[in-house]
């Protein structure tokens, strides 16, 4: 159907001439098909050159499969020609200026896709679509179809990536025999059907002689991920559960909840990384920053939650913990903060201070009053550590995050 709107719109000055009769129109075919074959060159001397000129139609982009490394694109190509056999004088054939032939009547210029990875490399061959000869030999053939070309995607930039694909049309014969132009250096998109996921950002038409007297057309389309579908799904989700599980830090260690916390935030992060694994290629050459950031929050997400049972279980246990020195030094504050802490608590205790200590309460029950006292100082101590050790690694791991990010991004949006 969008072939046929085509070739109305190419065609459509040709119906100027009516006074021909179907007596005419018979005559003239049959005279002109009794004296040709369409395996011969259509020039009188054969060692001249038949000039083609194409013109290339894009009508859709199927689709483009990051793991086949393919895409499949509809396209329609309209060769013009000058046929030297099929000239008639005008008036001997009562004024008929248009003959229409069958494709397989007449010589038709024929091409090859060069990159097809279908079965059937002659997808530009002889179909049923007829073609339209003027009375000086001018012919013109729409052929074209839907071909699945190879296309190497490189998915590095990968939601905001641009892809090159090629087209070959190729042929069999030298240039010698037949000569290749296109009319146009880019592919007329008249009716074009927009693809959801890839915007065309531009397409250039152009001759290429890779083999030396055998020069080939090459088309070429510059395709531009829509990428909002992958922001919306795949990058503020990943962004968002990233940024939760670094709260984990914050949720106090007696609350019981953080590892069930971390747990769950690093399973919907496995789910994920299931959905978002499917839509990349799966042998490539080059691998996504994209799925770099993602696999590194994913083990800062494991890092977070081990930090956090080992903190937990610290918290937990009632053994006195000799804080390293080395340690004392990175929490140079702790030294400090603890003191005035211990007399804030000494002055007055809130709810949550009153909790911990009925909790402290229940092992030393039976102990003196002095070791009670030492306990909970121990305690309070390990507490705070515990506090400094927890807000430190919040904002280590804040920094790591927000560096990450703008590391991944800029590598998406600069190289
Ligand atoms: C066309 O062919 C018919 C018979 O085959 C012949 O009588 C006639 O002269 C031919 N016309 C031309 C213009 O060659
Ligand atoms: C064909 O053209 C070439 C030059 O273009 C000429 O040398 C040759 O004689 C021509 N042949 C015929 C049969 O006219
Ligand atoms: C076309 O045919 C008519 C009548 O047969 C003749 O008078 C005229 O000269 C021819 N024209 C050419 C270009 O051969
Ligand atoms: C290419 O064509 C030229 C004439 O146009 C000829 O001299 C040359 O030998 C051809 N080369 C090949 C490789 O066929």
């Amino acid at each position: 159907m969008v072939l046929l709107s085509i070739v109305v719109l190419v065609f459509g000055h040709f119906h100027m001439c009516a006074s021909s009769s179907y007596q005419d129109q018979l005559n003239l075919y049959s005279n002109l098909t009794a004296t040709i074959n369409p395996t011969v060159r259509p020039v009188l001397n054969q060692s001249d050159t038949v000039r083609v000129n194409i013109i290339v139609s894009l009508l859709s982009i199927i689709e483009i499969n990051e793991r086949e490394q393919s895409m499949t694109s509809v396209l329609a190509i309209s060769s013009m020609w000058i046929d030297e056999t099929l000239q008639w004088n005008v008036s001997e054939y009562g004024d008929t200026f248009k003959v229409t032939m069958h494709p397989s009547d007449i010589w038709i210029p024929e091409f090859m896709v060069g990159n097809t990875i279908k079965n059937d490399i002659m997808v530009l061959k002889v179909n049923g679509l007829k073609i339209d000869v003027l009375n000086n030999g001018f012919a013109m053939w729409h052929s074209g179809g839907a071909i699945k070309t190879s296309c190497p995607i490189d998915i590095s930039k990968y939601p905001f990536d641009t892809q090159v694909c090629l087209i070959r049309l190729s042929k069999s014969l030298n240039d010698n025999e037949m000569d290749i132009s296109a009319a146009e250096n880019y592919a007329m998109l008249v009716s074009f059907n927009e693809n959801k996921e890839w915007n065309l950002a531009r397409s250039v038409v152009s001759k290429e002689t890779s083999i030396p007297n055998i020069s080939e057309l090459v088309v070429t389309l510059y395709l531009q991920r829509r990428p909002l579908f992958y922001i919306i799904n795949i990058i503020l989700p990943m962004v968002m559960i990233s940024f939760m599980s670094i709260l984990c830090f914050k949720i106090p260690p007696r609350s019981g909840e953080r590892i069930s916390y971390c747990v769950s935030l690093l399973l919907t992060f496995v789910v994920l990384l299931s959905t978002t694994a499917e839509t990349m290629p799966r042998a490539s050459d080059n691998i996504s920053y994209l799925q770099i950031y993602i696999n590194c929050q994913f083990w800062s997400g494991c890092l977070i939650t081990t930090i956090s049972a080992i903190i937990v279980k610290v918290d937990h246990s009632d053994t006195h913990v000799n804080v390293p020195r080395w340690c004392q030094l990175i929490l140079g504050l702790s030294t400090c903060s603890r003191k005035s802490k211990i007399n804030a608590q000494e002055t007055k205790p809130d709810s949550n201070d009153i909790d911990q200590d009925q909790e402290m309460d229940i092992p030393s029950k039976s102990d003196s009053k002095t070791t009670e006292n030492l306990k909970q100082n121990e305690n309070i101590e390990k507490n705070n550590v515990i506090g400094h050790v927890d807000e430190m690694l919040f904002y280590i791991f804040i920094c790591l995050f927000i560096l990450s990010t703008f590391v991944c991004f800029m590598l998406i949006w600069l190289t």
